[in-house]
């Protein structure tokens, strides 16, 4: 089981990841993030746990994934600026995940708009952003992170359109490695979206970015539709343009490339 000793030993950053949760099995590594007292969970404890028996990712779907393989986490952070650069914490994460997969791998990471990291077009992490107050004024941010590192099966269902990074890499990676690698790029993300302008941090994920110039399907809750994806916009939305040359933006929902 990956511990707090294992992820501190030559760990590389200032306080992300000083703190650790670490779990053979949990509901929920976010579920149980949300529910810590301020003053148990420092910014940048992270919780983590080889199972999840109700793991969650966006749209409300589950996030299912087997034990002992992958990397299944939370970041809890207390920001130290505003809405505006809140929403764009999951620019900050893909861009750290996708740049730590880079260096531990050799292989070549790109992140998809609003938050997953894909490798040959398939998606092998997933992010689920979630806010709450807590017992205190400070909102509290908990960045929850699954990765596929390890799997070597996926359901017929997924397989077309998920992986890890065993499979595409041919070799079993260090989780905790990967860990480490991982928190210390996104403890740089954070200070750069916290000292500088956000279109910094925006300027560095464009360049990792997927969609930009190519035909997208569009899902916005029950309804989808075709498009060109564009840009992304400061606010972290997305802007497309939609078939009869309207140009919009997309706030919420999901996106996938157009095959045809
Ligand atoms: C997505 O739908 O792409 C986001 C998936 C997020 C899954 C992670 S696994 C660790 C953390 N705990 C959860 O219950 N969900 C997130």
């Amino acid at each position: 089981m990956i511990d707090k000793i294992q992820i501190s030993n030559h760990l590389n950053t200032k306080i992300f990841g000083h703190t650790v949760y670490s779990f053979e099995s949990i509901d929920s590594t976010n579920s149980f993030a949300k529910q810590l007292k301020n003053d148990e969970a420092p910014h940048g404890t992270v919780v983590i746990s080889e199972e999840q028996t109700s793991g969650r990712g966006r749209l409300q779907r589950n996030w299912i994934s087997p034990a002992g393989e992958n990397l299944l986490f939370t970041i809890i952070l207390y920001p130290d600026f505003g809405l505006e650069k809140i929403s764009l914490l999951p620019f900050a994460g893909s861009l750290a995940i996708a740049d730590a997969i880079d260096a531990i791998t050799g292989l070549s990471a790109t992140c998809k708009w609003p938050n997953d990291v894909l490798i040959n077009g398939k998606k092998v992490c997933g992010m689920l952003l979630e806010s709450s107050l807590g017992n205190s004024i400070q909102e509290k941010i908990i960045l929850g992170i699954g990765l596929n590192v390890n799997q070597t099966e996926f359901s017929d269902e997924l397989k077309f359109k998920a992986s890890s990074l065993q499979i595409e890499s041919g070799t079993i990676v260090n989780r905790v490695q990967l860990l480490q690698r991982i928190l210390e790029e996104l403890e740089n993300r954070y200070e750069q979206l916290s000292h500088f302008p956000q279109q910094r941090l925006l300027n560095d994920w464009r360049m990792k970015a997927l969609l930009f110039g190519k035909k997208i399907t569009v899902l916005e809750s029950e309804f989808s539709f075709s498009a060109t994806a564009i840009d992304v916009n400061e606010d972290g939305s997305l802007l497309i343009e939609t078939e009869d040359g309207n140009k919009r933006n997309i706030f919420a929902g999901d996106v996938s490339l157009a095959y045809n």
